[in-house]
């Protein structure tokens, strides 16, 4: 209220004046040149045309016309905040990951949760998978963990995912419906890629309408690498375990929320934070060798499969805590740019056709998002470590190299403004052999899509399983091309019998569909 000072009205307009004043602060435009009055165009006279000569007005409007950029292609609507990891014991015999090597280190970090197939103004309790990025800034560059809240993928290939991604938003030619799961494209697309079958289970589960962010788990899903000083690998998988417990809604309450407070879930995390109630994850790792991982009976690169706890159990390295949220919206949520490809020394990459499509993918988007390749230079994406190297120039560059070295090899004197590359802590990736022939192919130890979805079934407890099969029951029952109903309980029969058939029931079918053949489904079998 301090801020305003109104004159009361004015003239014939009886238009209103803030104005500044008495030590207030003025407003100016965005070339800092004072503003006289922000209410009124620049007319000849007080009723004729307004004039080109206004630029006041024409800045104003101009940087309003340009206020939207696109939304994230997936995960367009989500909330972040600000936090700090911290590290509860020194894993240098494993990694050298800079953030991992002192006990009690703390590391900034920023994470944004997120639904998947929503645009940006759907509701929170859409049931759906959540996104869980979060970006950490070590002293050896950004790492960025992009997991989701649940632990395994639809697909197995990252060539798959436009095609699951358009199957899973709105129908192309009628704009509708938003719902993930509540159409006909959808169910079409998962009931001819079997793989998505794991899945299906965890997303129909209560796992896929969350309580809120602070009370759900989050997985980095893919197999990683750690390496160590010495060039040492194990593999890794990552997990965000929730100190405030694990809780979901059922899906008649997600409902109601969602008519009644559809920013429900960024709201608590908001309010929470500011009330001092900070929400905190623990990190934790399920660390194997190769021997394992060539004795495992899946693949570990498969990206639709987990590593039972009990086989691998997850040990607690750390955790994060939110406890700043944004000064704002768009500059630091919406700009933020995860990407898997930010990865520092201490941890790599494997070779899961997922993961390997990704680390393409998210730069890419974000040229296009955030409109230039210079998005590194928002305050958000920015390192918070030093930054050496010749990359110059593009749009909106605000840090170009300094000194007259801009190339490679120089010999200019080495300092801060003319770096070497070291290759004694430069990341260097793991070295591995690769033989094989160039194909075009998924690997036989991609295949058995039912027995981990089995597993998950029964792990569940009776009042859960009961809501699983709800679930199927009701998003099916959208459905309106019935032999996409049969094919889903077709894999439901491979999964189990009693929720294949408590599904059928509901649904009203006269017989059983055969169960499906566990292969991907070709050409011609479609067309029989
Ligand atoms: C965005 C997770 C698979 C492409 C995101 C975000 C998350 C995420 C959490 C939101 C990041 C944010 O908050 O800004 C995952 C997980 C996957 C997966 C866990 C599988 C394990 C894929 C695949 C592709 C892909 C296979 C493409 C081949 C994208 C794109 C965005 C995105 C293009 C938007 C990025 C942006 O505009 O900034 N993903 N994703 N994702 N993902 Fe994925």
């Amino acid at each position: 209220a301090e801020s305003f000072k109104y004159d009361g009205n004015k003239g014939q307009g009886g238009e209103l004046h803030q104005k500044a004043g008495d030590g207030y602060p003025t407003m100016t435009t965005a070339q800092g040149c004072p503003i006289h009055d922000d209410q009124n165009s620049l007319k000849a006279g007080t009723r004729g045309p307004t004039t080109m000569e206004d630029h006041v007005m024409r800045e104003k409007i101009f940087h309003f016309d340009h206020e939207r950029i696109p939304e994230r292609v997936v995960h367009a609507r989500g909330y972040g905040a600000h936090g700090y990891f911290e590290a509860y014991e020194s894993l240098s015999d494993i990694t050298c990951a800079e953030i991992f090597q002192t006990k009690g280190k703390k590391t900034p970090v920023f994470t944004r949760f997120s639904t998947v197939a929503g645009n940006q103004g759907s509701p929170d309790l859409a049931r759906d998978v959540r996104g869980f990025a979060v970006k950490f800034y070590t002293q050896e560059g950004n790492w960025d963990l992009v997991g989701n809240n649940i632990p395994v993928f639809f697909i197995q290939d990252a060539i798959k995912f436009p095609d699951l991604i358009h199957s899973a938003k709105q129908e192309p030619d009628r704009g509708f419906p938003q719902a993930q799961t509540a159409h006909d494209n959808f169910w079409d697309f998962v009931s001819l890629s079997p793989e998505s079958t794991h899945m299906l289970m965890w997303i129909m589960s209560d796992r896929a309408i969350p309580r809120s962010f602070r009370f759900m788990e989050g997985f980095g899903v893919h197999t990683f690498k750690l390496i160590n000083a010495k060039g040492e690998m194990k593999y890794v998988k990552f997990h965000w375990k929730p100190k405030q417990g694990l809780q979901s809604v059922v899906w008649n309450e997600a409902l109601k929320i969602n008519g009644a407070d559809p920013d429900f879930h960024r709201r608590d995390l908001w309010d929470s934070i500011l009330a001092g109630d900070f929400p905190e994850w623990e990190l934790g790792m399920q660390i194997f060798d190769q021997e394992f991982a060539d004795n495992f009976e899946f693949d570990v690169l498969d990206a639709t499969k987990i590593i039972p706890e009990e086989q691998v159990p997850v040990k607690i390295v750390g955790k994060i805590v939110l406890n700043q949220v944004v000064d704002n919206f768009f500059a630091e949520t919406e700009q933020v740019a995860f990407c898997t490809q930010n990865i520092v020394p201490g941890i790599d990459f494997t070779d899961d056709p997922l993961l390997q499509g990704r680390n393409f993918s998210y730069l890419d988007t974000q040229l296009k998002r955030l409109g230039s390749t210079n998005f590194t230079h928002l305050p958000i994406n920015a390192p918070k470590c030093p930054m050496r190297h010749f990359q110059q120039d593009g749009h909106m560059a605000m840090q170009n190299p300094k000194g007259r070295a801009n190339y490679e090899p120089n010999s200019w004197e080495a300092d801060e403004t003319n770096p070497r590359a070291c290759p004694a802590h430069g990341f260097k990736s793991h070295n591995e052999d690769i033989a094989g022939q160039k194909v075009r192919h998924r690997s036989e130890t991609f295949a058995d899509h039912y027995s981990q979805a089995r597993q998950f079934y029964l792990s569940q407890t009776e009042t859960e399983q009961e809501h699983i099969r709800d679930a199927f029951t009701f998003e099916l029952s959208k459905v309106e091309h019935l032999p996409i109903r049969e094919r889903v309980v077709s894999h439901l029969l491979n999964v189990d019998k009693a929720l294949a058939q408590g599904v059928a029931e509901k649904l009203g079918f006269s017989e059983m569909p055969a169960p499906a053949e566990a292969a991907m489904p070709t050409r011609e079998d479609l067309s029989v």
